[in-house]
């Protein structure tokens, strides 16, 4: 389609509100953890069934505080997916435990309950599934098993605000929830994080890690780190947060649309009892993906692939001779198409257009 703009795989939102809401910051000249965090805090809770909410500067350092707090650490293990972005097994390396990979499922490309049960050991301190794509992970089963072990559940819900499973919300099932506020999240803050716990007293752990181990001003009872959240990142959170039922909605009607009108390739599979948010629309394209990809962006459509190469096969974790077949698979085969809320019905009648269009081409080369 000669002329016509591609249609970006993702459109972060940084609006006159979220500018707005920065500048007042900014004027006011409280900029670091202060009452903008603390307001962020309260109405995040909201999202996660009145939890605790400490806020941080990213994912990663949710993640990480997390099993900090919960005091995992050398000579632990914690099952993680594969078939992630790195930070999920990057958090556990960086508090000097070992990440142990176990498989996905097929249909919602999150860790696999009977994997997950495979890869416990005596060693094992906690389980850290992720809500890929938006998709929640399988709670419902992993929460016996970790009761089984008396294992500590983490959630890295990075990429699934507001997803639920069986009506409860993503981040409120384990010991802790890890929320990432990356500009093409469902809702960002600039970059920021957020943990969501039950127990108080995590709680006020994870507030004194995040700030050099200090429950008061230069009293360090214990060795903490500097991972706050500052007040603009606060701010532009908040009017996200106001805006992310809509874009909830938005996302699930794009999902909706594609789902009903894509004949050529396979349209990612709903658990029963799952709401998933579409942080991604991810279909499966068995043949020629960067040919898929290629012709796709020659018609405008931009698209995406997370993740080409697994953790357990990056230079960084490599040699654990693990055998992950379906994360094997799906490395190969993924490949996620545009379904953010900035898509208008143009767009989107584009990239189901062009998704078919091209699998027809590929699929008659074959
Ligand atoms: C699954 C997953 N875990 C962790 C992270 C880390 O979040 P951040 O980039 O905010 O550190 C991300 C996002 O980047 C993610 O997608």
């Amino acid at each position: 389609m000669a002329g016509a703009e591609t249609v970006p795989v993702a459109r972060p939102v940084i609006g006159e509100a979220e500018i707005a809401a920065a500048v007042r910051v900014l004027r006011s000249g409280s900029v670091v953890q202060g009452p903008e965090v603390a307001a962020f805090e309260r109405e995040f809770s909201e999202l996660v069934d009145g939890r605790a909410c400490v806020a941080v500067n990213s994912g990663t350092s949710a993640l990480y505080l997390s099993l900090l707090a919960l005091g995992i650490g050398p000579g632990d293990e914690v099952v993680v997916p594969s078939f992630s972005f790195a930070a999920t097994a990057n958090a556990v390396r960086l508090v000097g435990a070992e990440p142990v990979f176990a498989d996905i499922e097929a249909d919602s490309f999150c860790l696999d309950p009977e994997a997950a049960a495979a890869a416990v050991g005596p060693r094992t301190a906690a389980l850290l599934p992720v809500h890929l794509y938006g998709h929640p992970a399988a709670m419902d089963r992993l929460l016996p098993l970790a009761a089984r072990h008396g294992l500590a559940v983490v959630e890295d819900a990075c990429q699934a605000h507001a997803a639920t499973l069986h009506g409860r919300p993503v981040g409120s099932f384990g010991a802790a929830g890890c929320f990432s506020f990356y500009p093409t999240k469902n809702m960002h803050a600039l970059e920021g994080g957020m943990v969501v716990v039950q127990d108080a007293r995590l709680a006020a752990k994870l507030r004194m890690l995040r700030n050099q181990g200090m429950a008061e001003r230069y009293r360090h009872e214990l060795v903490g780190a500097n991972l706050r959240m500052t007040d603009v990142s606060a701010a532009v959170g908040r009017v996200q947060l106001a805006a992310l039922a809509g874009w909830t909605e938005r996302r699930r009607q794009h999902a909706k649309a594609l789902d009903a009108r894509l004949r050529g390739v396979p349209t990612p599979p709903v658990a029963v009892g799952a709401g998933h948010v579409y942080h991604q629309y991810t279909v499966r394209v068995a043949e020629q993906r960067a040919r898929f990809q290629g012709e796709l962006a020659q018609r405008g459509i931009g698209s995406a692939v997370h993740y080409a190469v697994p953790i357990h096969r990056q230079p960084a974790y490599a040699g654990g001779g693990e055998e992950l077949p379906q994360t094997d698979r799906a490395a190969a085969e993924v490949l996620s198409l545009p379904v953010h809320p900035g898509l208008t019905e143009g767009e989107l009648d584009r990239v189901a257009t062009a998704v078919d269009a091209v699998a027809a081409l590929l699929g008659s080369e074959l």
